[in-house]
C-alpha cells in the first residue's frame, strides 16, 4: 500500500496537508494526485512496451472522472468501455475512436446499434450480440471475448473468468465462434479474457489465461487460416490495499506473458485492460469526523462520508486503509469502527482499526479509493454527490462541483392531478 509523507504530524498529500485541502473544499471530497496517477499508467505500460507493440485500454469503468480521462489521453492510453455512456464521455474527452473498445455484455441492439455508429470496435460477448452485430455492419473488425474457465478475484462478485460464467464465450465453442465471423463477413481480428478483479495469486491466474489464448490462438490459425492481430489479457492487476501487503511485480508478469505470446504465436500486440492498477492508489477520500461515540463495548467514529460515497467496504467487505490525517504521526490508542450517515447497519468505511483518539472535527483519510469508488457511489438518502479535487505542483484544483438538492430533484415530475 502506497503510504503518504507526514508533515509536523500532519498527512501530506500532492505537496498539501490533507486537513487543509479538507476545509478548502469541504467534505466529504475525493482527491486525486496527477504524478501518481501518470506513474501508474507509465509502469504498467513500460512494464509490456519495452518487450512487444502494447495497447493499455484503461477500463474506465474504475473511474470516468473527465479530467483523469485527459490525464490518461495525454499518455497515449487507450480505453476500455462498457456503455455508450463511456464511450460517449471518452470521446468528449478527445479520445479518438481508434483508441476506443467496447466490452459490454447483455448488450441490446440499440445500444450495439449506437456504438457501431461512433465506429468504435466491439469486443463480442454473445453469439447473439454478434449475430446482431453483423446484420448492422457485415464487414465490422472485432474482438471475442472468451471464458477461459479460469476465474480469480477478490471476492466471488467480480470473478468473470469461470466456466459457466455469464461472461463471453465458453472454451469449447471459442474455435467455432471464429470460422462464423467469418462466415459473416466479420473481421476478427483480436481475441480477450478478463479472468476477473484482484485475486490471491494473479501472477498464476492471468498467466494461466494468457496461455489459454496462446493455444486458441493456433487453433484458430490451424482451423480457419486465420492470423489475429493482438491478444487482449484483460484487467485484474491487484493494488496492495493493507498497510505492508506486497505489489504484483508487474515486471514479472509482462515478461512472462509476452514471452508466451511472442514464442508460441504469430501475434505481435499485446493488449491489457487495467482499471484499478492505474488509478486506484492516486486518490484518497477524506471525510471528517462528526460524532464520537461508544456503544456496547464499541468505539464508533462516525464521519460524513458513508456508503453512498464509497460503496466498496459494505458491498465487497473490502478493506480501504484509514488514517486520521491531523494526527498523523500520533500514537493508535483504541480499536475504532468508522461509520457513515447512511441508515443502515451496515454503513461502515472500516472496522475495529487502531487510530489515535478521535475528536469531531478530525479528518479521515480513507485510502486507495481512485478504483469503483466515486464511480459506485449514489444519492442513496437523498445526499448529493461531492466533490473531486485534482492535485498539480503542490496546487489542488476543483474537478467536479458537489452536486445540489436541486440536482436530486431535477428528473422528477409530480402528475399536476397531485399538485393543489
Ligand atoms: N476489463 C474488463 C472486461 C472488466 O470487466 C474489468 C472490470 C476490467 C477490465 C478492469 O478490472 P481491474 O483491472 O480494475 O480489476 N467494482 C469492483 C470491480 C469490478 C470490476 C469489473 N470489471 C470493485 O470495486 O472491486
Amino acid at each position: 500500500m502506497r503510504d503518504f509523507e507526514n508533515d509536523r504530524g500532519s498527512m501530506l498529500f500532492g505537496g498539501l496537508r490533507a486537513e487543509d485541502i479538507a476545509e478548502r473544499f469541504g467534505t466529504p471530497v475525493y482527491v486525486t494526485d496527477e504524478d501518481i496517477l501518470r506513474g501508474n499508467y507509465r509502469r504498467i505500460y513500460n512494464a509490456f512496451a519495452k518487450h512487444m507493440d502494447t495497447r493499455v485500454y484503461y477500463a474506465c469503468k474504475a473511474n470516468t472522472s473527465m479530467a483523469l480521462l485527459r490525464i490518461l489521453e495525454q499518455e497515449g492510453s487507450y480505453v476500455d468501455t462498457v456503455s455508450i455512456g463511456e464511450i460517449a464521455t471518452c470521446m468528449k474527452v478527445g479520445f479518438p475512436v481508434s483508441r476506443i473498445m467496447y466490452t459490454g455484455t447483455s448488450v441490446s441492439t440499440s445500444e450495439l446499434r449506437d456504438v457501431l455508429n461512433t465506429g468504435v470496435m466491439v469486443n463480442i460477448d454473445s453469439p447473439s450480440e454478434m449475430e446482431r452485430l453483423a446484420e448492422i455492419d457485415g464487414n465490422a473488425k472485432i474482438s471475442v471475448r472468451i471464458t477461459p474457465g479460469i476465474g480469480a478475484g477478490h471476492c466471488d462478485k467480480v470473478v468473470t473468468g469461470s466456466k459457466g460464467s455469464k461472461f463471453g464465450i465458453p472454451l469449447d465453442s471459442a474455435v467455432d465462434i471464429y470460422g462464423r465471423a467469418l462466415e459473416l463477413g466479420l473481421r476478427p481480428i483480436g481475441i480477450h479474457v478478463h479472468i476477473g478483479s484482484g485475486g490471491s495469486d494473479p501472477m498464476n491466474a492471468l498467466s494461466n489465461a494468457v496461455s489459454v489464448l496462446t493455444d486458441l490462438t493456433n487453433d484458430i490459425k490451424d482451423v480457419h487460416g486465420l492470423d489475429l492481430e493482438f491478444i487482449n489479457m484483460g484487467g485484474g492487476f491487484e493494488v496492495p490495499y493493507k498497510p505492508n501487503e506486497p505489489e504484483m511485480d508487474i515486471e514479472e508478469l509482462a515478461s512472462v506473458v509476452t514471452d508466451m505470446i511472442l514464442n508460441d504465436t504469430s501475434v505481435r500486440t499485446i493488449a491489457l485492460e487495467p482499471g484499478r492498477y492505474v488509478v486506484c492508489d492516486s486518490t484518497i477520500l477524506l471525510t471528517r469526523c462528526v460524532d464520537v461515540k461508544r456503544a456496547g463495548g464499541k468505539n464508533y467514529i462516525g464521519v460524513d462520508a458513508g456508503f453512498n460515497t464509497l460503496i466498496r467496504p459494505t458491498f465487497y467487505d473490502s478493506y480501504h486503509h484509514v488514517a486520521i490525517a491531523n494526527k498523523f504521526n500520533k500514537a493508535c490508542e483504541g480499536k475504532y469502527d468508522v461509520v457513515g450517515p447512511i441508515c443502515e447497519s451496515g454503513d461502515y468505511l472500516a472496522r475495529d482499526r487502531a487510530l489515535p483518539t478521535p475528536e469531531e472535527g478530525d479528518v479521515v483519510a480513507v485510502y486507495n479509493c481512485g478504483a469503483y469508488a466515486f464511480s459506485m457511489s449514489s444519492t442513496y438518502n437523498s445526499r448529493p454527490r461531492c466533490r473531486e479535487v485534482l492535485m498539480h505542483d503542490g496546487k489542488a484544483e476543483l474537478i467536479r462541483e458537489a452536486e445540489t438538492l436541486e440536482d436530486l430533484w431535477r428528473y422528477q415530475m409530480i402528475p399536476e392531478r397531485l399538485v393543489e
